[in-house]
């Protein structure tokens, strides 16, 4: 097993990595030791791992939450249901709740800790390959509202991560290759060294070889944890971690959320950043083939649907900024493993981009 901490002073919290961690009394010992305990999950992962968390937190009483899966039940709704039952079933200000899930059911149960009685401790056990090397850690909790993602939301950090890639057997291909865009973008981010790895482990990390996976998943932990602890309200540096998403968020929206998962929106958002850079003269066109190689091995989309047009998706990329009347600054490359946010880049060579990614999709 690895520990490594998030270091954040008296809030710094321990990241466990390694294989069977959910059955692992010592862990749960050592982060239960009084309070109630509340594990959330959903419809889906209830099934599979509940009864593991359960007896390895045996003896303790716990309460469970199981809610609706997907996106679309990210919500108000869900929220409530967890503090419903924190309040039916009288919990006091040092109970713990405990994430067992991706990156919605881990961002629905922060909110719900750091709301609940001001804010009770929360454990996150992501399920998903992408939270397991993102949302778990660094504290941004959140619901979406109606209008727009994210947008209910606070930063509170957990009390511990474990990481169990065990549970990563269960998780569907298409699931796995977006975690794997996510842990490609900080070698293209901030560690050279690691996407070299990647490029040498892709495909075991496809087949979720355990020795792979554990260093996949500390490296991309180390590097987030770094950046968290350098910025947590993300003031400045925080903001490469954003990394292809500006992109990726306008490919979501412009697809209504229906036609890709997060993590491929990112990849075809990271290499269309990538392109940008290139265009500049920021990036070599090597560096580019290497990006565009190790998402195609990924099984990560790069193109996008003929039926998109380039003014849409710039127009849905401006909506952020134009509400704060700021020119859109945007994360690029100057080589693989170096990223710089700006906003000294040429409109005209955005738009190449965009419709050269819309060209090769068709
Ligand atoms: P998800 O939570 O929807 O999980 C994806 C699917 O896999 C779901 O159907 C889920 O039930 C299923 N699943 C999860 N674990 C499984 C397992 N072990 N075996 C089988 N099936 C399993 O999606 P995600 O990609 O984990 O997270 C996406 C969410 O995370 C989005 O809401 C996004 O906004 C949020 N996010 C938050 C942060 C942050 O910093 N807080 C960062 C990135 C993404
Ligand atoms: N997922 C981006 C961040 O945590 O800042």
């Amino acid at each position: 097993m690895k520990e490594m901490a998030v270091e954040l002073g008296d809030r710094s919290y321990p990241i466990f990595i390694g294989d069977g961690l959910l059955s692992s009394k010592q862990i749960w010992s050592r982060l239960c030791r009084t309070g109630q305990i509340m594990v959330v999950s959903n419809e889906t992962i209830a099934p599979l791992y509940l009864n593991q968390v359960m007896d390895a937190l045996a003896p303790r009483k716990i309460s469970t939450v199981v809610l609706s899966d997907g996106e679309k039940y990210k919500t108000l709704d869900a929220f409530n249901q967890v503090i419903t039952q924190l309040l039916e079933k009288a919990y006091s200000r040092d109970c713990t709740l405990v994430a067992l899930g991706g990156g919605v059911v881990g961002d629905i149960t922060g909110f719900a800790a750091a709301c609940y009685q001001r804010g009770v401790d929360y454990i996150q056990v992501p399920t998903t390959l992408l939270s397991q090397v993102d949302s778990a850690v660094g504290g941004k909790t959140a619901v979406n509202h109606m209008l727009g993602k994210n947008m209910i939301g606070v930063f509170y950090q957990p009390v511990a991560v474990i990481a169990d890639t065990q549970v990563l057997s269960t998780l569907p291909d298409r699931e796995m290759s977006a975690g794997l865009a996510e842990v490609i973008k900080y070698g293209l981010i901030r560690d050279p060294d690691f996407f070299c790895w990647l490029e040498n482990n892709i495909e075991r990390l496809l087949a979720r070889d355990t020795t792979c996976l554990v260093h996949a998943i500390e490296q991309s932990c180390r590097n987030k944890s770094d950046i968290v602890s350098l910025d947590e309200r993300e003031s400045g540096i925080r903001a490469i971690l954003n990394f292809g998403h500006t992109f990726g968020h306008a490919i979501e929206t412009a697809t209504s959320y229906t036609q890709f998962l997060h993590g491929e929106a990112i990849a075809i958002g990271m290499l269309m950043a990538a392109d940008l850079s290139k265009r500049h003269g920021w990036l070599s066109a090597e560096s580019v083939e290497r990006v565009w190689k190790l998402l195609n091995r990924a099984n990560l989309p790069i193109g996008l649907p003929t039926k998109l047009k380039a003014e849409e998706l710039r127009a849905i990329m401006a909506i952020d900024k134009k509400a704060r009347n700021a020119k859109l600054f945007l994360v690029l490359l100057k080589q693989i493993g170096e990223a710089f946010l700006t906003d000294q880049y040429r409109e005209e060579l955005l738009t190449d981009t965009l419709s050269e990614f819309i060209l090769a999709g068709g």
